[in-house]
């Protein structure tokens, strides 16, 4: 009976929907729920004790959803308090930063690797916590990108000054050599190209996502909870703070079907 649950997905908006893509690709019987913090967002400059405080609240309410798994798709949340939430919670909770720097450390041959993302991400040092503890003699070099968040939620993905933004960013990381760049904010894999763009085609992009997907993979047959009923009428359920409108947009966009999301509004 517990393998029918939903996977509960929580981040500050759009951007965990990268890793509900990924879970849509490696478990494709799951149904999910979502929930985007819009009218809260962005965390990433936020104190980490109000971040966690966010967090645990939109926890307690996907706990409502009949979920038998929280994955935190949110780096900014996950540096906040990831071994918190799971001393909280009874469910198994993950986070999106140790699936990133496996798979980065999967990836690199020079051991010189790019961090970005949120200042409340970069400032926590969780990335080079993570990384060193796998590998001490890996080099991090990181850099906070507090502007794209911004542009993803705005809609301003393709906008000129974005290249521009972008360019200013990731100068510096391109001069050190990194040949791995961590996207460490589940919103950048949105702006993919243009972070490619800017840092050079030698460089490998990294999206946590992929990574994130295979732990969940493994905790739900670890727990007998993999749901292998094929069933299609599975129905996936997106909550939000703010109006759903540009949610539904680029979420749509993004995981490619309908998606109707409805609104929750936070104390
Ligand atoms: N997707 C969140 C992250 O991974 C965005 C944080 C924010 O809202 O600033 O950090």
């Amino acid at each position: 009976m517990n393998a029918l649950k939903s996977i509960a997905l929580l981040d500050s908006g759009v951007g965990g929907l990268t890793v509900v893509k990924e879970i849509f690709k490696q478990l494709p019987n799951e149904r999910i729920v979502y929930f985007g913090d819009t009218a809260r967002m962005p965390y990433g400059p936020r104190p980490h004790q109000q971040v966690r405080g966010f967090a645990m609240q939109i926890i307690d309410f996907l706990q409502t959803q009949d979920i038998k798994l929280v994955i935190v798709a949110c780096n900014s949340a996950s540096a906040a308090g990831l071994s918190w939430y799971q001393e909280n919670v009874v469910l198994p909770v993950i986070g999106v930063i140790e699936p990133g720097a496996r798979a980065a450390l999967e990836h690199t041959k020079t051991k010189r690797i790019g961090v970005i993302g949120t200042t409340g991400t970069i400032k926590s040092g969780a990335y080079d916590k993570a990384i060193k503890k796998l590998d001490p003699e890996v080099k991090v070099f990181s850099q906070e990108c507090p502007l794209f968040v911004l542009i993803v939620e705005n809609n301003l993905i393709n906008a000129r000054e974005t290249k521009k933004v972008a360019e200013e960013y990731l100068g510096p990381l391109k001069e050190s050599g990194i040949d791995v760049l961590i996207l460490g904010c589940t919103h950048y894999p949105l702006l993919n190209e243009v972070i490619q763009e800017a840092v050079g085609p030698e460089v490998r992009l990294i999206s946590s996502a992929e990574e994130t997907a295979r732990e969940a993979k493994e905790i739900l047959i670890n727990n007998d909870l993999l749901n292998s009923n094929s069933d299609n009428s599975t129905h996936h359920r997106f909550f939000v703070s703010a109006s759903p409108k540009t949610f539904v947009e680029i979420g749509e966009k993004l995981i490619g079907m309908k998606v109707k999301a409805y609104q929750v509004i936070m104390p």
